[in-house]
């Protein structure tokens, strides 16, 4: 996944561009670069962080009013600065930046240089500009040869595209995102809101095969499919910039695990006819899957069991990258949850576009409205956690929690019940992401800094929570971490118990009794015991105390974890908002 944004208009661009890149960086931050247009173009990119390309090149001395820029993901070509954004085609006229996967990019590739052009790095984005400029070649103008090069493409873009010699911005998308922003100085265009939120809260979301024309004086919509301009509505946002910053905090991380005092309160603020109309959904579908990824996925394992305990409700969870497989079984009866902070992981849309293809019902629960998984579903849910910057879900991760609760108490007619068992989280939760618990927490930090490898286990709704504690040590300090069933423990794993071996153990007065016999014979084999639980307990080497919240426990007790996840990153001396390797949502297949 990268990062784009673009703008003309008024204001000096240089600094727009770079703080839209800073705001965009939790999108990719292998590379960087901007393209500005004034008397020519005027290049910037280079592989590294965006602070530190611009201590190498200065982004801020770019001249004009009117530039495009990107922070790259790297998905096709290695991290050179060749392969960073802008592409440029041949005579240099031509200059593009895009987030996406053109999947019949070598077929092109290969015809383009048969054709004479020459290419200078190993993405699939550079063919674009070059096929812009050989559709011009045949005497088309610009916007028609843009028009057409876009058609050739196969997979996803959004692409934002400028001509040395017209003063114009092009933005076109096809499953990946982009949306406009309109202020009295100017037009935007970015991946993200946040990237353009301090100049604007007014934004139209781009559909698949739009391709907007921005000047001075306006913006135009064309849509590819329908071959004729079109209209979009222009909607306000209530974020507000605050949200996109990170204030006192030294990470997106510690501030977004802090937001959940609040966050969990939006969640269960919903619309409560969409709440019943999905409930309706559900008790009149026949097979009903919960499908995500990552701690999406993770949050409906925890949904299953609460579906099973709370509504009577037998659902599957399937992870979004098999669900393909599953589609010999789905019927126009089938119903299917998709879940994605985001909206935009490609395992998700694939998984939806599956049942689609059999006439199922999609509803989904995101994030980021104007998503491509709010424009694919029939009908979406918004979790209302706000923008979330940190790679790492945590915020997004218990607002789904949170609505998936609601769900399951309004299928049994129990919805205001539903809502006050959340309402009543918020002491909790102020207490557990309060400075007294960072430090306690940070005791424990430092025991396990060093460590290889840490397990985690739990029974029922506790498993859920084990299995996304994982996720969070494991992606943010590097920290090998393992969860697992309490009851599966003896079946193989427990030989890798080693004296001083870390074992995370969640306990709930619905299963204590087994899950902390599990802990004993992890114990009687050297294992370093860390109770998270409502009651101290001699097993415990480390005791983390959460108040006993029955079905609302895997949004109490991640918190800990989430914090511990943190401060074992910041220990190890890493970035907790930029993992290696990762992207904040995995746009590929
Ligand atoms: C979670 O901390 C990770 N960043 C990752 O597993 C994430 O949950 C997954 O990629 C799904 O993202 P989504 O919710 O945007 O679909």
């Amino acid at each position: 996944m990268c990062g784009i944004i673009g703008y003309i208009g008024k204001k000096d661009i240089a600094p727009i561009l770079f703080q839209g890149l800073k705001r965009l960086e939790y999108r990719g931050y292998d590379s960087a670069g901007i393209a500005t247009l004034a008397s020519g173009f005027h290049i910037k990119k280079d592989v590294g962080k965006v602070d530190e390309i611009h201590q190498r090149l200065n982004f801020l001395d770019a001249p004009g009013t009117l530039g495009i820029a990107h922070t790259r993901w790297a998905t096709h070509g290695g991290v050179t600065k060749e392969n960073a954004h802008p592409h440029v085609d041949c005579e240099e006229n031509i200059a593009v930046v895009h987030n996406g996967i053109i999947e019949n990019y070598q077929e092109l590739k290969r015809n383009l240089i048969s054709l004479g052009h020459k290419f200078k790095s190993q993405t699939d984005t550079e063919v674009i500009p070059h096929l812009i400029e050989e559709m011009m070649k045949k005497g088309k103008n610009f916007t028609d040869a843009t028009a057409s090069a876009l058609k050739s493409l196969e997979g996803s873009y959004a692409v934002l595209i400028l001509n040395k010699n017209e003063r114009k911005l092009f933005a076109a998308r096809k499953g990946s995102p982009l949306v406009l922003g309109i202020s009295d100085s100017g037009y935007f265009a970015a991946s993200d809101i946040p990237a353009f939120l301090e100049y604007t809260k007014n934004v139209v979301y781009l559909h698949d095969y739009d391709l907007a024309v921005l000047t001075d004086n306006g913006i135009k919509v064309f849509n590819l499919m329908e071959n004729r301009e079109v209209e979009r509505k222009v909607d306000t946002v209530n974020w507000d910039i605050r949200q996109a910053e990170k204030g006192e905090f030294d990470h997106f991380m510690l501030k977004e695990i802090s937001e959940q005092v609040d966050t969990i309160q939006r969640a269960s603020q919903q619309n409560k006819e969409l709440i019943n109309h999905v409930v309706e959904e559900m008790k009149n579908a026949h097979g009903i899957f919960l499908v995500g990824a990552g701690s999406s996925y993770h949050a409906c394992v925890a949904a299953s069991y609460i579906m099973s305990k709370v509504s009577k409700l037998h659902v599957n969870v399937v992870l979004a990258s098999e669900f393909p497989y599953y589609e010999h079984y789905l019927t126009d009866k089938t119903l299917v949850i998709a879940v994605s902070q985001s909206g935009e992981t490609a395992d998700v849309l694939e998984a939806v576009k599956s049942a689609k293809a059999k006439k199922s019902k999609v509803i989904s629960l995101v994030n980021v409205v104007g998503s491509s998984l709010t424009r694919t579903s029939d009908v979406f849910l918004n979790i209302n956690a706000g923008p979330e910057i940190c790679v790492l879900s945590t915020k997004t991760y218990t607002s789904q929690l949170a609505l998936f609760i609601l769900l399951s108490y309004a299928l049994v007619n129990k919805y205001e019940e539903g809502k006050k068992k959340l309402t009543r989280l918020w002491n909790e939760i102020y207490h557990l992401t309060s400075a007294t618990t960072r430090t306690k927490i940070k005791e424990l930090a430092e025991k396990l800094r060093d460590k290889e490898h840490i397990f985690l286990i739990g029974r029922g709704l506790q498993y859920a929570t084990a299995m996304e504690a994982a996720l969070k040590i494991k992606e943010v300090s590097y920290i090998h971490a393992e969860a697992f069933a309490g009851g599966e423990l003896k079946h193989g794993t427990i030989a890798l118990i080693e004296d001083g071996t870390p074992c995370i153990v969640f306990v709930s007065e619905e299963n204590e009794k087994e899950i902390l016999s599990n802990a004993i014979e992890i114990k009687s084999r050297g294992g370093y015991i860390i109770g998270v639980s409502p009651k101290n307990n001699e097993i415990f080497d480390f005791w983390i105390k959460v108040p006993e919240s029955n079905n609302e426990n895997p949004i109490v007790q991640i918190i800990p974890i989430q914090i511990l996840a943190y401060q074992l990153a910041v220990l190890r001396g890493l970035d907790p908002d930029h993992p290696r390797n990762l992207a904040k949502s995995v746009t590929v297949k």
